[in-house]
């Protein structure tokens, strides 16, 4: 199988949020960075964020600061965050958005010219900085400008699907260039994930269509330790239609300016749920409340329930929340008069790859940073904690990605690992029968949704592990792409995607099935009241290629759970 092979000193794989802020560190030591983008630079899923970026500036509030930004992440995640990293995420988060200003972002500001800051749920303050409600995409345009004026070397299009391990460290990765369908290598002395979660692998989901769980796949398969994987966040407020913006986000800041859920008898219903916080619950709380609504039969007429604007003037809907005003009346609904109706969606992975503070994974020379990591938000993120998360580990990896390239020579690879990788994803080309990578998403995303969502039971979750290895045995090795070609193949992408989302959903769902608790986002309805649940789950690759689960206490500095 003929490949090139491409060397530098350190390679970002991942553009969105994360990567790019990644690479601009590490290129700042006059380093040979190259950054993978598997689609073209700037589409990645940051720009979908939308509300905002959560830093204790007190520009609104004055008594917010980072102490107190720190008990509500920890308080939100429910006690699970390792708390060496939130300390790192609410002490750094400011430095960051400086940068960004720096970098040439422009935040909507106060009377006094101050970064202008709204409530977010579960936060004691107001403390979410933005962007109008296009909070992300602002910052993903002052990245990309900003990687431009870098000499990073961007590779667009560039798909991962491999990381190279020799005698034990990170040595680089297998990847296919999706515009040519040609193999590529990149040898790196040392390498930062920011691959983003993976909402995809369940069938509603707000997320792009890039976020697979390529990054949790390929780390698990290279050996790398991953954390409570189990702990999904779904936003409350997702649309419900039409069917194909089905999930789309529909913005925490739209219920941050004062928007209320009210179901179908105009109850504001939040009232008998969490009467003190209402629909500033945390998300888990508010998306269990809707959800109770709708299966207790006060849903909207299309499975949701509805949240309302209607009360607030126009002048705060049409300046904070334009993108929302565009996103609803592409579907006849002006959301200045009209209800919204909503449903939760998969929105993030609180686990992932489990990092230290210098975001270091356990594989020497191989970091991580941004969503496809876990630790910094435990059982349940704070909205708003994400974008911040980006940019405090983005540069932590970069720097440390640095530092580490810099003490060290590049890596012999094995031609062999090599080799397997590239015929495996040729077989799916040439094989003469075998499962679309269509169908096969569609059961998996399907079994995702139906039996380890929101409300979660011991014996659906048994079922969907039971079918996950059946499909990892079964269908991973028949996927078969209908037309063999190779240049810009949307069949053979998804096929290459899903062995990595199989592996998500069974970490997902193997580790859900070992939680015996409720905590955070995992709920049971059939908990098991002796398992309080503080502990991490972490998940490796045995030896023996099985996957291996075990409890891990918690890491505490400050905040001693209840
Ligand atoms: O609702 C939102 O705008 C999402 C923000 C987040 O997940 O941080």
């Amino acid at each position: 199988m003929d490949y090139k092979t491409i060397m530098c000193d350190v390679l970002v794989v991942g553009a969105g949020g994360a990567g790019c802020r990644a690479a601009i560190e590490a290129a700042s030591h006059n380093l040979d960075v190259i950054m993978l983008s598997k689609e073209l630079l700037g589409k990645a899923h940051t720009a979908m964020a939308e509300g905002g970026y959560n830093v204790s500036l007190g520009n609104v509030d004055p008594d917010d600061n980072p102490e107190t930004h720190f008990k509500d992440t920890i308080v939100g995640g429910n006690y699970l965050n390792n708390q060496k990293l939130a300390q790192i995420l609410v002490d750094q988060a400011a430095q960051r958005i400086f940068d960004l200003e720096d970098m040439g972002a422009v935040f909507d500001r106060t009377p006094e010219g101050k970064i202008a800051q709204r409530p977010f749920g579960k936060q004691s303050w107001r403390r979410t900085a933005y962007a109008s409600d296009r909070t992300g995409s602002e910052i993903m345009v002052t990245l990309t400008e900003a990687i431009r004026k870098t000499s990073v070397r961007v590779f667009d299009e560039v798909f991962a699907t491999r990381l190279l391990v020799t005698d034990g460290k990170i040595s680089g990765v297998c990847a296919v260039d999706l515009k040519y369908g040609d193999y590529l290598v990149f040898r790196a002395k040392s390498v930062v994930m920011a691959t983003g979660g993976a909402g995809r692998i369940f069938q509603v989901t707000s997320n792009a269509q890039l976020d697979v769980g390529d990054g949790y796949g390929m780390a698990y398969e290279a050996g790398c330790d991953m954390i409570d994987m189990e702990m999904v966040q779904f936003h409350p407020t997702g649309m419900v239609k039409p069917e194909s913006a089905k999930g789309k986000l529909v913005t925490e800041a739209v219920r941050g300016e004062g928007g209320i859920l009210l179901n179908n008898k105009g109850e504001r219903f939040m009232n008998r749920y969490y009467p003190e916080v209402m629909e500033l619950a945390g998300r888990d709380q508010v998306a269990r409340s809707i959800m109770t609504e709708v299966l207790e039969g006060r849903g909207s007429p299309d499975g949701g329930v509805f949240l309302s604007i209607a009360h607030l003037p126009r002048s705060i809907i049409e300046f904070r929340l334009e993108s929302m005003i565009e996103q609803f009346e592409d579907t006849g609904v002006d959301i200045r008069d009209d209800p919204m109706q909503v449903s939760p969606t998969a929105h993030h992975f609180m686990g992932g790859i489990k990092i230290d503070e210098h975001a270091a994974t356990t594989i020497p020379g191989l970091f991580a940073s941004g969503e496809c990591t876990g630790g910094v938000h435990g059982g349940n993120r704070l909205g708003g904690n994400a974008l911040a998360d980006t940019q405090v580990f983005g540069a932590i990896s970069g720097e440390s990605a640095a530092k580490y390239a810099k003490n060290t020579k590049h890596l012999g690879v094995n031609r062999e690992d090599i080799q397997n990788e590239f015929t495996r994803l040729e077989a799916m080309l040439n094989r003469k029968e075998g499962i679309s990578p269509f169908d096969a998403r569609d059961e998996l995303t399907r079994l995702m949704w139906e039996k380890v969502q929101i409300f979660r039971k011991e014996e659906d979750m048994q079922y969907a592990v039971k079918e996950l290895r059946r499909i990892e045995k079964k269908v991973v090795p028949n996927i078969k792409v209908d037309v063999p070609v190779k240049r810009f193949n949307p069949g053979w992408h998804q096929a290459m995607e899903f062995v990595h989302m199989v592996t998500s959903a069974r970490m997902v769902a193997e580790a859900a099935v070992l939680r015996k608790g409720s905590r955070g986002a995992h709920f049971r309805v059939d908990p098991d009241p002796s398992d309080k649940g503080y502990y991490n789950i972490v998940i490796r690759k045995g030896k023996d290629g099985n996957m291996e689960l075990r409890r891990e206490d918690l890491v505490i500095t400050k905040i001693t759970p209840p």
